[in-house]
């Protein structure tokens, strides 16, 4: 890969050594995938947070990185293991809550904004058209590719941390037009509504596509509570980085020849899929993390009721700001469902704690099942509530 003088000097260590082994990394990335080049990132999102996944040795990696790195980019967290100002209300326990504070108080001394969460588009980094970015949370990867048109490959914790102590990401894969282009057309037998039905369209397209990029015809339009629902979606049982939506995704593609159809008995198959029978000792709405406009549609439907289950809203810490301003936060707890802001129910530890999850998000229940072993069913947002106050 072709560096420039000042890139040869953050490889030489003359920056530092966490720059040093930044660099390492991120050529050791190029090598491997062919990149020419090096280009700047202009935002990064850094994902492997949570103390439930890092453990010791990613605590070790990162304090080691925080005595010299300082970011060169914007840079914010996806969700950690706890609500980090009040998880003790989650039954994390101690042990647990210095691990993970540890590891913020590592990512805030590099100066890394320590909002946890997988809407950063949400929240201030919300990268525009054609931007070159250095994204590691899957769903938040396809909706910057695919919603806002910016150019993000999935990276690894490591190599976005890399990313944000440079400011550099190799050119290649989801950086060059080339790779970006529809390999298969999906027509929709009729337009979808709804955070689920969103899920289980990602689902199905997913489990017959792989990771090849779609060109999705037949939906018309849709808001972004669903949109990022299927991002997250069609990520996980797909693997795709990229979608393109007629009418939803800025830039062009080719038409492909390949072509499948989804029925609406596809998106009920995969809804049937996801629901178990019974009722659910667990409720969590906010997967990807909870918009300010499904909290006050939340709020609305609690508003003097009171669950009967442990019920968690999980979303990014400044959303949860909006929602105390508005007065939605009361309405909800009063209720005696949690806010469980800066983690969600898939990296915070809680496998064994529960024996069912009802979610309106096919990819919470996806990992819900495979890493918490609950088994689940997936819901409305407004089924969701109907159920956690029955
Ligand atoms: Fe976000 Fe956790 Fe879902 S990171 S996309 S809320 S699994």
């Amino acid at each position: 890969m072709r560096l420039t003088k000042q890139e040869e000097e953050m490889l030489s260590g003359k920056q530092g050594n966490a720059v040093r082994k930044s660099m390492e990394i991120l050529t050791a990335l190029g090598d491997i995938y062919g990149a020419k080049k090096l280009i700047d990132a202009t935002s990064v999102q850094i994902a492997g947070v949570s103390y439930d996944n890092l453990g010791d040795p990613g605590l070790e990696f990162l304090a080691e990185m925080a005595k010299d790195g300082k970011v060169k980019t914007l840079t914010t967290l996806n969700p950690a293991g706890m609500d980090l100002e009040n998880w003790q209300n989650l039954g994390i326990s101690k042990e647990f809550a210095e691990k993970q504070e540890k590891v913020i108080t590592a990512f805030r001394a590099m100066g890394v904004i320590t909002t946890c969460t997988c809407t950063p588009y949400l929240i201030g980094n919300c990268p525009h058209f054609g931007e070159h970015i250095a994204w590691s949370e899957s769903s938040a990867v396809c909706f910057a590719n695919s919603v806002l048109g910016a150019y993000t490959n999935r990276e690894g914790g490591p190599s976005a941390l890399a990313a944000a102590l440079t400011g550099k990401t190799p050119e290649y894969g989801m950086h060059l037009e080339n790779n970006r282009q529809a390999q298969v057309l999906v027509e929709l037998e009729k337009p979808l509504r709804s955070t689920e039905n969103f899920g289980a369209l990602g689902k199905a397209i997913g489990e017959k596509i792989g990771n090849k990029i779609p060109l999705i015809i037949g939906q018309d339009k849709a808001s972004l509570e669903e949109l990022k629902s299927f991002s997250a979606s069609i990520a996980t049982y797909g693997g795709t980085a990229l979608f393109h939506m007629q009418s939803i995704t800025p830039g062009k593609t080719k038409t492909p020849k390949e072509k499948i159809k989804i029925r609406q008995k596809d998106i009920e198959d995969a809804l049937a899929s996801l629901t178990a029978e019974g009722t659910s000792d667990f409720v969590s709405i906010g997967c990807p993390h909870a918009s300010i406009v499904e909290i006050e549609k939340i709020a609305r439907l609690l508003e003097g009721k009171k669950v009967t289950k442990e019920v968690w809203i999980t979303t990014a810490r400044p959303i949860k700001r909006i929602s105390d301003m508005m007065g939605y936060t009361k309405t909800i707890e009063d209720s005696g469902a949690k806010f469980a802001a800066d983690t969600c129910c898939v990296v915070a530890p809680i496998k064994g704690r529960f024996k069912q999850i009802t979610t309106d998000s096919a990819k919470g229940c996806f990992y819900a099942a495979s890493k918490n072993k609950f088994k689940t069913r997936i819901k409305s947002l407004e089924g969701c509530v109907k159920e956690a106050l029955e």
